[in-house]
């Protein structure tokens, strides 16, 4: 549905250069909600923004649909930008209209009659349940409010794609999760495309079903979300990763007891299903204290991890064999002597 070739963009002027996005290849398919991560200052609102053609690649290609959206005329342009839809962290209404009035500017721009602008409009505000709110301002509207009419607005000329930049980032966690079950409903109710990019890695595990991490302008990696979550390869996504699944607490306090050994299992989907510890105890003798246990839902499947203290002189050999036919992955965090 989107795929970006080799595509780079460059801020110039006499003193600085600034290389934005570099080399960037990306494959989002139709129906995805794609996430991108990525510190501030790594591309990705750059990179979104090439994505509605805000901005304009020096080099590689945009495919959209099947469209190189890079050779558009003027006129390609203006029909291209009314299929993107795009929400912003700030929401960007226009203060001295109605919610109403906001979510009809779109329809005007598009040449709609009146009535239709109106009945248009009355739909999106009943599917991001705002009816009640069609003849107030802006600034009479709590954040996640605002947040539904950006998206109304976003969804008015039926767009195939939902761009969305750091769209949850000035609400508090709880509106969080309602807009981001509103997106979730969009993608899959109106068959929408989402692209969202966020520095929240909740954000992607919540909603997102293929992510790409990006750094210093470029692609580091990307992939299945549950994939990317568990085996993470880069040590950028490592670090994202890790902020979202491991408590601080045993790096502090255990690792520097050498006479134990302190074990991590990361399991997913099917093995959080097993008797792991039990069969660990009773099959192999192990005497785990148990430090810090964690399973996050990510989709519709789990994945998580289960920290243990150890003997030291514990041989790991014949549980390394049973716990990768079970498909858990085991790390030895300390090295003990
Ligand atoms: N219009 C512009 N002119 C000059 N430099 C720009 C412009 N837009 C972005 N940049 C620079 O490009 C780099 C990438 O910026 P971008 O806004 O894409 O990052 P970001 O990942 O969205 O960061 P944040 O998380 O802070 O929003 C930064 O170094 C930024 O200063
Ligand atoms: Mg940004």
């Amino acid at each position: 549905m989107i795929k970006l070739t080799k595509v780079n963009k460059t801020f110039k002027d006499k003193t600085t250069h600034i290389n934005a996005v570099v080399n960037v290849d990306l494959e989002v398919e139709k129906a995805d909600i794609f996430g991108i991560v990525g510190s501030s200052g790594a591309g990705k609102s750059t990179l979104i923004r090439l994505l509605n053609r805000l901005e304009t690649p020096d080099s590689g290609q945009i495919q959209i649909s099947g469209v190189n959206i890079t050779k558009l005329t003027k006129e390609e342009l203006r029909h291209f930008r009314m299929q993107t839809g795009m929400i912003f962290q700030h929401f960007n209404l226009l203060w001295s209209r109605t919610v109403l009035q906001n979510i009809m500017l779109p329809l005007e721009i598009t040449g709609c009659s009146k009535t239709e602008q109106i009945k248009r409009a009355r739909e999106l505000l009943k599917l991001v349940d705002l009816e009640d709110k069609a003849h107030v301002y802006p600034s009479e509207l709590s954040g996640g409010q605002k947040q539904r009419v950006g998206i109304a607005r976003a969804l008015a000329n039926k767009p195939e794609v939902l761009l969305c930049d750091e769209a949850t980032s000035a609400l508090d966690p709880k509106t969080t999760d309602n807009i981001l079950s509103l997106l979730m409903k969009i993608n899959k109710e109106l068959d929408i495309t989402i692209v969202l990019i966020t520095h929240e890695m909740n954000v992607i595990r919540k909603i997102c079903n293929r992510v790409a991490v990006m750094n210093n302008g470029e692609v580091i990696e990307q992939g299945d979300v549950q994939e990317i979550f568990n085996y993470p390869k880069h040590e950028i996504t490592k670090e994202f990763v890790a902020k979202e699944l491991v408590s601080e607490t045993y790096g502090t306090k255990f690792k520097k007891d050498h006479s134990k050994k302190l074990i991590k299992l990361v399991f997913t989907n099917d093995s959080t299903r097993i008797p792991l510890l039990r069969n660990l105890v009773v099959n192999y003798g192990l005497n785990p204290n148990i430090i810090e246990a964690k399973v996050r839902s990510v989709q519709e499947s789990q994945i998580g991890f289960l920290i243990v203290e150890i003997d030291s002189s514990f041989n790991l050999t014949e549980v390394r064999d049973y716990l990768k036919l079970q498909n858990v992955k085991l790390e030895v965090l300390n090295d003990a002597r």
